[in-house]
């Protein structure tokens, strides 16, 4: 039995997504249920590091359910990558009195917690926030729905002047390492194809697709490409190898960027982040620790940091499929 936790932080770390903090909100007023006190880390771990906490009473978290980014502040931390700075980070938390953190943020949020608890075996437990929804243990993280929502709004009004001008547009969403985004964007967008980290559709059967859209009569087109497509071209090269090899398409292309990560959250990630982030307060109280919460089926579950750290959340290639029919 581990000791009584009476002190409880909370961070965001990594890329901020919509939604955080709700879930900040969350992981306070659930500590302010049970009576236990929250303090919050701004920036993450470099926060951490440099003791910069603030408390937080159920009133600090008023009127931030709505809001976009987070409050608390986000980083990327190098020095909490060194022995060091961990010690530095370890040594604020035992001054603040601090006994167990929830850790909001994505898969370097969460290697940092793991080490963390090894090195000191502090209590921590994860909440999955970040738009790109890869992180193995759930199936949706906070801010993808959000996300989503963005760009296929974006992907709308990009149709509008596709169809006035003629013209193919080559629009590329986040997603480095994972197609999630381009995937069920494209999807909900009607894109012609869709271009993803996970497949390599090659080159030739781009251009036979976009050829075989014309045929068919289209006026326009657009493709979706996720950052890190697995064709290995970026969004300007592809549009130039596709103009120069189909001259009767006029090319433009739209790099969405961050536009993606900001924005007031979706009633789903509110509701998300609620849940997740009572159930992280809950899981600290019950003196567990080293866990992810997620959303299986509708179910709350945990799933060992390590293994949301290591495990591949996979695509669903089904929607792949799906989009090939749609394009027709
Ligand atoms: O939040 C995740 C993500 O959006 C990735 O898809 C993207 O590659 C990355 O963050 C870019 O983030 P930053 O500009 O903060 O480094």
């Amino acid at each position: 039995m581990g000791k009584k936790i009476k002190k409880i932080g909370v961070m965001t770390s990594g890329g901020d997504a919509p939604g955080m903090n709700a879930a900040i909100r969350a992981v306070v007023r659930a500590c302010s249920y049970y009576n236990v006190e929250c303090v919050g880390v701004y920036r993450g771990y470099q926060g951490l590091i440099e003791g910069d906490f603030v408390e937080l009473k159920a009133r600090s978290v008023s009127n931030i359910i709505n809001l976009g980014g987070t409050i608390l502040k986000s980083a990327r931390s190098k020095e909490f990558m060194t022995k060091e700075g961990r010690k530095k980070a370890h040594e604020n938390l035992i001054n603040a009195q601090i006994d167990a953190l929830v850790l909001i943020g994505g898969d370097g949020t969460f290697t940092g917690g793991m080490v963390f608890n090894e090195e000191y075996n502090f209590p921590c437990i994860g909440v999955p926030g970040t738009i790109d929804n890869d992180i193995f243990g759930t199936n949706y993280t906070i801010g993808y729905d959000t996300a989503l929502n963005t760009v296929v709004e974006v992907i709308d009004k990009i149709r509008d002047t596709a169809s006035s001008h003629n013209r193919l547009f080559f629009v590329e969403v986040m997603g480095r390492d994972a197609g999630f985004i381009a995937l069920n964007a494209g999807v909900g967008a009607g894109a012609e194809e869709i271009l993803i980290p996970e497949e390599d559709l090659g080159l030739d059967r781009l251009l036979e697709s976009l050829k075989r859209s014309k045929r068919s009569g289209k006026s326009s087109s657009i493709v979706v490409v996720a950052e890190g497509d697995k064709i290995g071209k970026n969004v300007f090269e592809l549009a130039n190898y596709v103009e120069a090899n189909l001259p009767q398409y006029e090319v433009r292309v739209s790099v969405l960027g961050h536009m993606q990560r900001g924005g007031s959250p979706s009633c789903f990630d509110r509701v998300l982040a609620s849940r997740l982030g009572v159930r992280s307060v809950e899981l600290l109280l019950d003196g567990k620790t080293n866990l992810m919460v997620g959303l299986v089926n509708n179910n709350i579950v945990t799933t060992d940091l390590e293994h949301a750290v290591k495990g591949h959340h996979e695509i669903n290639k089904e929607l792949l499929r799906v989009s090939d029919i749609m394009s027709i």
